[in-house]
């Protein structure tokens, strides 16, 4: 298993582990694209083709990976029942800055919790980790006003459904085309 551990910042970012290098392990790219998409910096067409999977097998509730993805990391996190009791208790009348679930799963949908987790029963979500206002990369577990993620760069709270609640972000963080290919692992793209 080629496995790297590029990020390790601090202890409120323990859960950034990037997966710098494909192979049996971990992380799994279709016909080698992945380590080319690190490298090269690709054209959209090239990005349009790629996809990985992640085997989310070992995360247990409350944990996350944080996988880079076409170049942007993308938060990958298991939550827990009380993660998704808050998230499922918010009215989307609630959200007073964006009531779009940015989800290109399912296009056109209101920002319910429904429809912006990746399994019916709401434990997976799965983001892509970038603020929406100028695109820096949130701290998470448990962060900010809404015990979710914060952006401190300018002040941008995200609850545990990754909508911006708080602060000058103008969108809910993004959604990845995202599936479970089976019990453990999700493809991404
Ligand atoms: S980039 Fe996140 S608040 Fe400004």
């Amino acid at each position: 298993m080629h496995v790297s551990q590029t990020e390790d910042h601090d202890a409120t970012r323990r859960d950034f582990i990037y997966y710098a290098t494909a192979g049996a392990g971990v992380v799994t790219a279709g016909a080698a694209v992945w380590p080319l998409v690190n490298q090269m910096n690709p054209s959209a067409d090239v990005e349009a083709l790629s996809s990985i999977f992640v085997d989310v097998g070992g995360l247990e509730p409350g944990g996350q990976l944080t996988v880079n993805f076409l170049g942007k990391p993308v938060f990958i996190r298991r939550r827990t029942a009380e993660e998704i009791e808050d998230a499922r208790s918010v009215d989307v009348s609630d959200l007073s800055i964006d009531r779009d679930s940015r989800n290109p799963n399912k296009p056109g949908t209101d920002a319910s919790d429904v429809n912006r987790s990746l399994d019916d029963d709401g434990e997976w979500l799965v983001m892509i980790g970038v603020c929406t206002h100028l695109g820096c990369v949130p701290l998470g577990n448990g962060a900010g006003d809404f015990n979710a993620w914060f952006c401190p760069c300018h002040g941008s709270h995200y609850d545990t459904a990754g909508r911006i609640r708080r602060g000058p972000a103008p969108e809910n963080m993004h959604i990845p085309v995202a599936a479970f290919v089976d019990d453990t692992t999700i493809q991404l793209g």
